[in-house]
């Protein structure tokens, strides 16, 4: 049986190669041609240690010190030892350029964009081939006729052939811009990527989500990645806007909801004179249940003040998640600072 091993390296870069059950990663990646660290390939010298932040596999024999019994315990592994019992998540504790990796180049043709909504566009790109990526990660899209990059998270659940998208209408934007006035279904669309650290973990425990405006598009995704893996787990969505027209992608979420019998959501408005039953912050909506005494998984995406507000949200109710993921929507100029 092979299974879909994503390597995470520090720089962001992803790549996500098949292994199969009896074989090595430190093997499979070789035949991907990916360098990843290896010294030894014996299990004595620790130069492969990853560590493994979800799925199952065993480690054939190894020394301790290569690995001590309280790193494998912390999910450390040994990609020279390890062989998946089922899809696995790797962090590669270096670089991707040190792995020879360079970040794929994809071209899709743009096959729907919505403008119903004053200020989202939403769009869709159909490529030759599905794609592989993490629930929750992003690509850089370059602006058509110009060389300039901006990245967007997916909306769409991985392994597809029609990718999708939210993007805010920033006003003067040129990639808003460009979705706004000139974009037309039939123009090629070249992007790079999958990116990101900001992906659905194996839901261990209450997953709380928190989205500001388009960042709900990788929450989109990581609910539909959902459907086809469920979990027992609660999933609570919050999901704040500043005005009526912002809130978009409402029927998605009703069929989320209706697929999803662990799943549910609110959405806030933070203009008071809105007419929202409930305005304000997102956070002025959740209680100190929803953080299930720490032992919770928190994922925030939207902008970077709203991620800073949900960790002072967390701390002056005395609270420490068990995991925090965030995404800052910053622009692209200053993400890349
Ligand atoms: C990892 C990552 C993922 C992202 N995913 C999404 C996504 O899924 N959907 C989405 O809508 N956006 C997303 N963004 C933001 C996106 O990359 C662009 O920055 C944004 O769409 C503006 O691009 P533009 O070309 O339209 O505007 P630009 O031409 O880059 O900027 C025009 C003006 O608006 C300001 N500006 C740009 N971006 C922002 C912003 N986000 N907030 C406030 N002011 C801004 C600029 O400083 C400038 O003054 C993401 C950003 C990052 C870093
Ligand atoms: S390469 Fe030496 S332990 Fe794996």
């Amino acid at each position: 049986m092979s299974y879909n091993i994503a390597l995470q390296f520090e720089d962001g870069v992803s790549r996500i190669i098949p292994c199969e059950g009896h074989e090595l990663v430190s093997d499979a990646a070789f035949r991907a041609k990916i360098n990843i660290p290896l010294d030894c390939r014996d299990g004595a010298c620790g130069a492969c240690k990853c560590h493994c932040e979800s799925g199952d596999y065993e480690l054939s024999e190894y020394i301790e010190d290569a690995m001590t019994e309280d790193e494998a315990a912390q999910g450390f592994v040994l990609t020279c030892r390890m062989r998946p019992k089922s899809d696995c998540v790797l962090k590669v504790p270096t670089n991707s350029a040190a792995c020879k990796i360079e970040a794929t180049s994809h071209e899709g043709v743009l096959s729907s964009i919505d403008r119903g909504s004053p200020t989202t566009v939403t769009f869709s790109l159909n490529i030759d081939r599905p794609l592989a990526f993490l629930p929750g990660q992003y690509v850089n899209l370059q602006v058509p006729r110009h060389k300039e990059l901006r990245a967007y998270s997916f909306s769409s659940a991985p392994n597809q052939t029609t990718l999708s998208f939210l993007i805010r209408d920033v006003p003067g934007g040129l990639m808003s811009g460009f979705m706004r006035d000139k974009a037309e279904p039939g123009d090629k669309m070249s992007f790079v990527g999958p990116y990101g650290s900001f992906y659905l973990r194996k839901p261990e425990r209450p997953v709380l989500m928190l989205a500001g405006g388009t960042g709900l598009a990788p929450f989109l995704s990581m609910l539909r990645w959902l459907k086809d893996n469920p979990t027992n787990q609660r999933i609570l969505l919050a999901y704040g806007v500043n005005a009526n027209d912002d809130l978009v992608e409402l029927d998605t979420l009703e069929e989320l909801k209706a697929a999803l019998p662990n799943f549910r959501y609110f959405t806030v408005v933070v203009d008071s004179t809105s007419g929202h039953k409930r305005t304000g912050y997102v956070t002025n909506h959740l209680g100190v249940e929803d953080l299930n005494g720490g032992d919770v998984d928190i994922y925030v995406c939207g902008p970077p003040p709203m991620v800073e507000g949900v960790r002072r949200w967390t701390a002056g109710l005395g609270v420490t998640p068990r995991s925090f993921h965030f995404e800052k929507f910053s622009a692209t100029h200053e993400a890349a600072k």
